[in-house]
């Protein structure tokens, strides 16, 4: 019921266009997630499949995609479809298009989750590792985005949730270049939501806390201090939560309470004592000797 209402707010103003509608006739709606494959990913495609939802999973590990594809199978009775693909390639939105297509699909729910981190001082990533980052969490999303945004627009219904961070409504000494991607996908999202208000197209940036996944491990963050203090959240936690928001048409969503007491922090604090405080919770612990060392050294 108040989805049936929400749903109607949000489609106040779309016009679907005919062209556009006849374009899908023939193919289902499925909803693609990047980086579904593991961790926060995995968790919004559940979410998604036992709403019903036909499900690509998309992410670069042929193995884990198909042992994730298998799982969301067997529990939930919607198709789910495994994509190899970087979402990083030049051409990654045609060939998810192309790949969707074949299947008898259509991109009609669009989830920009996969993302990577990095830890430590600014100075010391290689410019290769930060550009990484950009082409993943910044150039990729934003890529996929322009390339989806239009038909949904055109036909008057979709969905566009892109996962960003709480990092990404404070800077992050020792974490700069990922908060700064995440500043981006708050920015890019809240913006884009407020131009097409009303058109039928739900557009969401969920802004976690930690949460628990491979990820702060991959980055080399597990010792910091952010991941011995502040409690971590499920990815399930995440997903449910998010789910709710989305469908609600919610633009920006911060999940679980510790989360949103963060949000509120964020705002009142000010930066000026804010940012030494998270610099210190980012460090990383394990490099600190070496630093130590350098300096004896020297
Ligand atoms: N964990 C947290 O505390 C946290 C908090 C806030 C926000 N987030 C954000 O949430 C998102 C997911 O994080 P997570 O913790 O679930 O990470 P994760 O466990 O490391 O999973 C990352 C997923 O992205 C896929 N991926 C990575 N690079 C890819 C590429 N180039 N092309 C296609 N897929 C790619 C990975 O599969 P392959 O490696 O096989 O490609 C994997 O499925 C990220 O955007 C992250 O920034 C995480």
């Amino acid at each position: 019921m108040i989805t049936r209402l929400t749903d109607r707010w949000i489609g106040r103003h779309a016009e679907p266009q005919l062209a556009a509608l006849r374009a899908v006739d023939g193919l289902r709606p499925m909803t693609v997630v990047t980086g579904g494959s593991r961790g926060i990913g995995f968790a919004l495609a559940r979410r998604f499949a036992k709403a019903g939802r036909h499900i690509a999973l998309v992410a670069r590990d042929k193995p884990t995609l198909d042992r994730a594809t298998a799982e969301i199978a067997s529990d939930y009775p919607v198709k789910v479809l495994p994509i190899a693909l970087d979402v990083t390639a030049i051409d990654a939105a045609e060939r998810l298009d192309a790949e969707l297509r074949t299947a008898g699909y259509y991109l009609e729910t669009l989830v920009n989750n996969a993302g990577i981190g990095l830890s430590g001082p600014f100075i010391d990533h290689a410019p290769d590792e930060i550009d990484r980052l950009i082409s993943l969490n910044i150039t990729a999303l934003t890529r996929l985005t322009r390339h989806a945004l239009p038909a949904m627009l055109a036909r008057g219904y979709g969905g566009i949730l892109n996962v960003a961070s709480l990092g990404g409504l404070i800077p992050g000494p020792n974490q700069a270049a990922y908060y700064a991607s995440k500043a981006y996908v708050v920015s890019l999202t809240r913006a884009i939501a407020a131009e097409n208000a009303g058109r039928g197209v739900r557009l969401m940036a969920l802004a976690p806390g930690p949460v628990d996944t491979g990820f702060h491990h991959a980055m080399g963050a597990e010792l910091s201090y952010y991941r011995q203090l502040m409690v971590a959240l499920s990815a399930r936690q995440v997903a449910f939560e998010a789910y709710i928001a989305y469908r609600l048409g919610t633009h920006l969503y911060v999940p679980g309470i510790l989360g949103k007491l963060m949000q509120v922090a964020v705002w009142i604090i000010p930066h000026a004592l804010l940012l030494p405080l998270m610099g210190w919770l980012l460090q990383r612990r394990e490099e600190r000797p070496w630093h130590d060392t350098d300096h004896h050294n020297t």
